[in-house]
């Protein structure tokens, strides 16, 4: 099919307001996506002619509820070509997915000088929690550096590997835009007899997936990214793991049983779900699933791919020197996240009067700290491109930063 991006723009009511009375042009979908009207209506609906709680009353209602839910698990574990539903865990976002392997499968199998391997440019979710168990059980956190150009630097991967139990890396930075190696890294960890997770939050939402071509064994992502619903994450796990891990939060769908001595643990997926999941977001999330795939997930790529190699050709030759961009600048191995330093400027300021002419971009160190402290900056103005961005809204941009230069040149 053409990707026919006007189209596509129509879809999602926020895009066709204005803002400071300009036409508001959305350039952080790395932070969070803008949801289409078909989304937005499946969850209207499901409030409006569903509503009831899943896996508990015996009635149709409730029953219709459950079906809803499940199906959409269905359809996401069918989006990132799991075979088995069972392995789709639904969290709260992708922290928590990280979190929650972190606290049951760390805390089960790692202990003191266990090496948990990490690259350079990942977001705190994927470091945070790794810290928190150096500190309570002394493992340690190794680091995979990054070259000039903010790719992995694989030289010293043996020694890397060293004491690694679990290669943790991100499957798409948010700040630099880098497309990691990960199947290269998974097969290195399975060499070493460690396990691979990946934080997919910036991948899932923006190329088709296949967990087995990832060859990893855990996948975090989150819906409000891929034009779902706030509120709902996704934990992948191969099964044979997440049978033998401890539940990770307790009550609620995750027993078997319960008596005033103990309990009894309920099987995959439920045992990571306790209490009411988010069911409407869950829902929402497959509606979400079912717009990317009638769009088709190749067509989103190849669609980012010509407006990332748009982007970086236009910004370059409209910005020269005084633009710097970070990260690679082959778009074979980067996707369409620009954090940028223009000028001597701030990028809070920046991203100010990029504002004023309805831009949205972040201003920030997009919670990368590490990343910030590698690259030598305190925060970079960041813009992302989504399938409903197209060569005006980049064409904006340009004129913005320039504008922004003439502004605080005054
Ligand atoms: N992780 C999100 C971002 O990079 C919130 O903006």
């Amino acid at each position: 099919m053409s990707f026919d991006v006007s189209a596509i723009k129509k879809d999602f009511p926020l895009l066709s307001r204005e803002e400071n009375n300009d036409s508001l042009i959305y350039l952080d979908t790395a932070a969070t996506s803008q949801k289409p009207q078909q989304v937005l209506d499946v969850v209207d609906s499901y409030y409006q002619e569903i509503n009831a709680n899943v896996h508990r009353g015996a009635y149709r209602l409730a029953e219709k509820a459950t079906t809803a839910m499940e199906n959409a698990r269905e359809k996401v574990s069918d989006f990132i070509k799991s075979e088995r539903s069972e392995e789709i865990i639904f969290t709260k976002n992708a922290t928590e997915s990280i979190n929650l392997v972190a606290r049951s499968w760390g805390e089960a199998n790692l202990s003191e000088g266990d090496v948990v391997l990490l690259s350079s440019l990942e977001h705190h979710a994927n470091i945070v929690p790794w810290h928190q168990l150096a500190e309570s059980k002394g493992i340690e956190v190794r680091w995979i550096p990054l070259t000039e150009s903010g790719l992995f630097d694989l030289t010293d991967l043996d020694r890397l590997l060293e004491g690694v139990k679990l290669v943790a890396v991100s499957g798409a930075s948010n700040v630099l835009g880098t497309i990691p190696p990960v199947r290269i890294l998974a097969d290195a960890a399975h060499d070493v007899g460690a396990l691979c997770l990946v934080d997919a939050s910036q991948y899932v939402p923006h190329r088709p997936t296949d967990i087995e071509e990832l060859g990893c064994d855990f996948l975090a992502f989150t819906g409000h990214k891929m034009c779902g619903p706030t509120g709902i994450g996704v934990l992948w796990g191969r099964s044979e793991l997440l049978d033998q891990m401890p539940p990770f939060l307790g009550g609620g769908e995750m027993i078997l049983d319960v008596t005033q001595e103990g309990f009894t643990v309920n099987t995959i997926p439920w045992k990571f779900e306790a209490g009411t999941p988010p069911i409407a977001e869950i829902v929402g999330l497959g509606a979400a699933i079912d717009y990317l795939e009638s769009i088709g997930m190749s067509n989103v790529l190849e669609h980012e791919k010509t407006l990332t190699s748009y982007a970086l050709r236009t910004l370059t030759e409209r910005l020269g020197d005084d633009l710097v961009i970070h990260g690679p600048d082959d778009v074979s191995v980067r996707g369409g996240v620009f954090s940028m330093a223009y000028q001597d400027i701030h990028p809070h300021d920046v991203s100010q009067v990029l504002d004023d002419r309805g831009i949205c971009v972040r201003a920030g160190h997009h919670c990368a700290k590490p990343l910030m402290k590698l690259l030598g900056v305190g925060a970079t103005v960041r813009a992302s491109l989504y399938l409903y961005n197209d060569e005006a809204d980049v064409d904006a941009l340009a004129d913005a930063l320039d504008a922004t230069g003439e502004f605080f040149s005054q």
